[in-house]
């Protein structure tokens, strides 16, 4: 174990370290892993058992396993460590700044508060039964306890699955059945943009569906506004299954010995959106994760003690596993929780934050930093931004006008912008700039982090591309040539989907889903999905999923679903729908629509176009072409392709006038 608290120093960043010794370690990093990750290991974690093998398994067979042999434990190291080291000193240091929904709802939480917190959270998880390997459901708003259920489950071995609290009832019940998981905890209420979302009330119902009825054994319920009072009456309606969470944890001891977990024990599942209707569980181990987690925060952020780190993700998000509580706390550093949006109650309301908590780092989505900008200047010059040393940006391409803003109005042209490119299947950061070290292009996520060969992959032979084009850039399958320990391990119950979806359509390399254009210096400007996944505001659904949500509708024949250009969203989900006989289309049935994906969904899901159709582009052996959906919405119908294959090539003109009419 390692004597200090301070930040690993043995890759340093900014100021000492150039871009060519970044290239020379990233070198040795691929070349000789076993050697850069063991030493990583060692230095940035508090074992409990050492290691015996820094590395196994294969691509190819799906077995990629990291640290074997290897015991320890994730809150452990994100708080005991922290505190161990120097009682004087860190005890007392914030590991938590929480600002609410309302700008003076303001909560700090030092490393001794959030340890004792935690401890108890997870005793009362084993008081309800809770037990190593269990699957916990955790649905609730972004309050100080959801970071610390979260820290709780790792504490005692259990394995959380968070679902975004704008999911609806119905994607819970999935989510829940899916995991089969017989404790779900929530909260009564959260609060967004001043109105409040009654998240028990979501619960109630998501157990009424599928068969979460029989699974769910517990609801743990926290309370959003408790007031300490543990003979009052909860605000709301409690069922046998229920129980009162703020009560329950109130009498726990403060101390909980963690769990001894082996290096490669599941950590936690998250869902995400794939090409087929069914979300996949992707399941992140202890060791590797953990690791991998610190060593991005603290490497592309260049992140100091002292500093204030801001990500402004929701925990429903790997995002906000990461760069909200894993990474940040595993540093020792203090990272900061937000409830609201970022108009609540207007426009500068992340500005004021940076100034009133001097916050050093901000992360946020280009859809936010669009959103914003569009405002205009005054708001982020009204206030003192020189805290900021380094701004993130993640979920999506940004655009170089956006870029710019950042840099520009928000950074003073002073801070570096980072745009880290990842996934929820890597874990974290796998190609970034580093501050300081690499130079920033507009647009670009630059150059792949330690331990990660990125490729670029010729979509139809699958061998990487050796030959540029005209402009000297060479185009194709964004790819990662050999396993890093942050990659997910299988989909929960589902490993040849797994094997499926990532390793097989290219075999040798793990492919993202992505396209990219690697330009002269070899700097990645990703371009987006090939598949068919859409980006909306940097969340990534599934067009399956929306298809299938409105084919649900009793009007509803058939639906496709493609993704629109959209300033501020990057991509708007447009749907083409054909109606069951007897239907007609009125705005009454349009709205019923949309609002049969946000009962099926969530609202972030919502369909912005609907266009009603009497037929589909479609093959002769039935497949729908999306591609020339695709085109048709964007206004590229001078590049159709060949329409000779349909069934029948005359609906193509008809939805070309129809989707002019309606945008
Ligand atoms: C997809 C992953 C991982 C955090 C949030 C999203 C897109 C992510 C970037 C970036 C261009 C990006 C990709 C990727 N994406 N970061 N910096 N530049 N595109 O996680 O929901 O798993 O989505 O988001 O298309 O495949 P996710």
């Amino acid at each position: 174990m390692s004597t200090d608290h301070q930040l690993a120093k043995i890759f340093p960043s900014k100021s000492n370290i150039t871009l060519d010794q970044y290239k020379e370690l990233h070198k040795q990093s691929i070349e000789d892993p076993d050697t850069f990750w063991s030493k990583a290991a060692k230095e940035y974690l508090d074992w409990f058992r050492p290691f015996d093998k820094v590395s196994d398994g294969s691509f190819e067979h799906g077995d990629v396993r990291w640290f074997q042999g290897g015991k320890l434990n994730v809150s452990y190291n994100a708080l005991d460590r922290q505190i161990g080291k120097n009682p004087n000193k860190r005890s007392n240091d914030i590991a938590l700044v929480w600002e609410g929904d309302e700008p003076d709802d303001i909560r700090k939480l030092t490393y001794e508060e959030v340890l004792r917190k935690v401890c108890q959270i997870a005793n009362a998880l084993l008081r309800m039964g809770v037990r190593k390997g269990d699957i916990v459901t955790v649905y609730m708003p972004m309050i100080p306890e959801l970071a610390m259920t979260m820290l709780a489950c790792t504490r005692i071995g259990a394995v959380h699955s968070v679902v975004f609290a704008g999911f609806s009832a119905e994607a819970l019940a999935q989510r829940i059945s899916a995991a089969q998981s017989q404790v779900l905890i929530t909260a009564d209420v959260g609060c967004r943009g001043g109105k409040q979302i009654p998240l028990k009330d979501i619960v109630n119902d998501s157990l009424t569906k599928m068969d979460c009825d029989s699974i769910v054994k517990h609801v743990l319920v926290w309370e959003r506004f408790y007031t300490g009072d543990a003979e009052s009456t909860p605000p709301y309606e409690m069922s046998a299954r229920d129980v009162r969470m703020d009560p329950l944890v109130a009498v726990q001891r403060p101390y909980c010995p963690p769990e001894h977990m082996d290096a490669e024990d599941n950590l936690f599942i998250l869902y995400t959106s794939g090409s087929t209707g069914k979300p996949k569980g992707l399941l992140h181990t202890t060791g590797g994760y953990a690791l991998y987690a610190k060593m991005t925060t603290q490497i592309s952020f260049d992140l100091h003690p002292g500093d204030l780190f801001a990500c402004v993700a929701d925990c429903g998000w790997i995002t906000g596993h990461t760069y909200v509580v894993y990474g940040p706390l595993l540093n020792g550093s203090t990272t900061f929780m937000f409830e609201s949006t970022p108009v609540y109650p207007d426009e500068g309301r992340y500005w004021d934050m940076v100034q009133r908590h001097k916050i050093t780092q901000f992360y946020t989505a280009p859809t936010a930093i669009r959103l914003l900008m569009r405002y205009g200047d005054e708001a982020p010059k009204k206030y003192d931004l020189s805290s900021l040393k380094v701004l993130g940006t993640v979920g999506e391409p940004i655009n170089p006008e956006a870029w710019r803003w950042y840099y520009e109005v928000v950074g003073n042209s002073n801070c570096t912008v980072v745009d880290t490119y990842w996934q929820t299947e890597t874990g974290g950061h796998v190609i970034t700039n580093l501050p300081g070290v690499t130079p920033m292009k507009p647009g670009s996520c630059t150059l792949p982090f330690y331990g990660v060969n990125a490729a670029v992959l010729d979509p139809q032979s699958g061998k990487e591309l050796t030959e540029p084009d005209e402009h000297g850039h060479y185009e194709g399958v964004m790819a990662l040539k050999q396993p890093w320990p942050g990659m997910a391990r299988t989909c929960l119950g589902d490993h040849e989907r797994y094997l499926n979806v990532y390793f097989r359509p290219y075999p040798g390399y793990y492919f993202t889903g992505d396209t990219v254009s690697r330009d002269e210096d070899g700097f990645h400007f990703i371009i987006g999905r090939m598949d068919d996944v859409i980006n909306v505001s940097g969340h990534r659904i599934g067009t399956a999923e929306v298809e299938s949500a409105l084919v649900a509708h009793p009007a509803v024949a058939q639906a496709a679903v493609v993704g629109q250009p959209h300033d501020i969203k990057g991509q708007a989900i447009c749907a083409f729908v054909m109606l069951t006989v007897g239907y007609e289309e009125t705005p009454e049935l349009l709205k019923e629509l949309r609002g049969s994906v946000r009962t099926e969904i969530g609202a972030f899901c919502t369909p912005d176009l609907i266009v009603v159709t009497p037929s589909l582009p479609m093959t002769r052996s039935g497949k729908i072409m999306r591609r020339i959906l695709r085109k048709i919405v964007c206004g590229e119908t001078d590049s159709l392709g060949d329409t000779s294959t349909l069934a029948d090539p005359s609906i193509v003109d008809v939805l070309i006038t129809k989707v002019g009419e309606l945008t």
